[in-house]
């Protein structure tokens, strides 16, 4: 059955006019009804790198695309298109010329919104009852969860990601591009991680990496094969 996500993609339109003329920024709001099957031809080129069932890998050079919210999703892609989050290996691939327009990418977004979850996720070092575990849990309610959700549910409308589920190695990864600045992100959550040490990032992290995602979102066992791509 062909969903009917509707989706907001903000377009913000400089007009460069000569002279030195300050000019106001235009938002275009655009919803587009995505056709997913389309869009899973559209994942062929995506599963090269992010394989059929998109769960991305241990050591965190690839993230679990699988069960993201559609909107974080889009924000993504759109943001790596114009270089705004920087991904060398991906950039080509999401570009007009290689992937297609807004409808393209909305059509991909909810392709891997049919997706089950992996199982089977690595996580972090600590599990629970050590230190380093309960102070990551007090460092995440105190700092992470207004945005991310008690158990890192995120929140689509708001694109804030879903950390549930998310391989320990990629969230680390990212929140040290974030801390850098390599990778910008929500002032709000600049400021909160500018704010803490790495050590205490990690602990963060590792937090979140143990929570259960709910088992109707995951797929039945690690050995499950997108079966469109067999
Ligand atoms: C050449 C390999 C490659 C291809 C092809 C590719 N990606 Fe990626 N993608 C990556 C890498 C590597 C990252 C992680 C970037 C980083 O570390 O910041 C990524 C990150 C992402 C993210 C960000 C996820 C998050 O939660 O941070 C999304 C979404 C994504 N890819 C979707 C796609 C889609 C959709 C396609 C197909 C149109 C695609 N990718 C094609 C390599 C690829
Ligand atoms: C003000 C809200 C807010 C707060 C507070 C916040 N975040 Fe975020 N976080 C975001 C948003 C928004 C993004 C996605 C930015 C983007 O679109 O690239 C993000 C991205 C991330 C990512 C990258 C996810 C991905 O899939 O690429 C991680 C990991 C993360 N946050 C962890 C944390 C942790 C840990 C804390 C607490 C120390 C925290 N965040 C605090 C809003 C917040």
């Amino acid at each position: 059955m062909k969903s009917a996500i509707q989706y907001a993609v903000f377009v913000l339109l400089c007009l460069t006019i000569p002279n030195t003329q300050a000019v106001e920024k235009i938002t275009i709001k655009l919803d587009f009804i995505p056709n997913i099957e389309d869009g899973q031809t559209t994942y062929g080129v995506c599963a090269r790198c992010h394989l059929p069932e998109a769960w991305g890998n241990d050591d965190g050079t690839y993230p679990q695309l699988a069960g993201q919210h559609v909107n974080v999703l889009m924000k993504q892609l759109l943001d790596i298109r114009n270089g705004t989050r920087h991904s060398s290996l991906m950039f080509p691939f999401v570009q007009s010329r290689t992937v297609g327009g807004y409808q393209e990418l909305s059509n991909v977004v909810a392709y891997i919104s049919t997706l089950p979850m992996n199982p089977d996720h690595s996580r972090g070092p600590w599990q629970k009852g050590s230190e380093q575990f309960e102070q990551g849990k007090e460092i995440y309610q105190k700092h992470c969860a207004a945005c991310h959700g008690d158990n890192g549910e995120g929140n689509n409308e708001l694109v804030y990601p879903r950390l549930q589920g998310q391989h320990f190695q990629y969230m680390n990864q990212q929140i040290m591009r974030i801390k850098n600045g390599v990778r910008q992100v929500h002032p709000a959550m600049q400021a909160v991680v500018s704010e803490l040490e790495p050590e205490q990032l990690e602990q963060a992290i590792n937090y979140a990496s143990y929570f259960a995602v709910p088992k109707e979102d995951m797929a039945s066992s690690k050995t499950w094969r997108n079966p469109d791509f067999n």
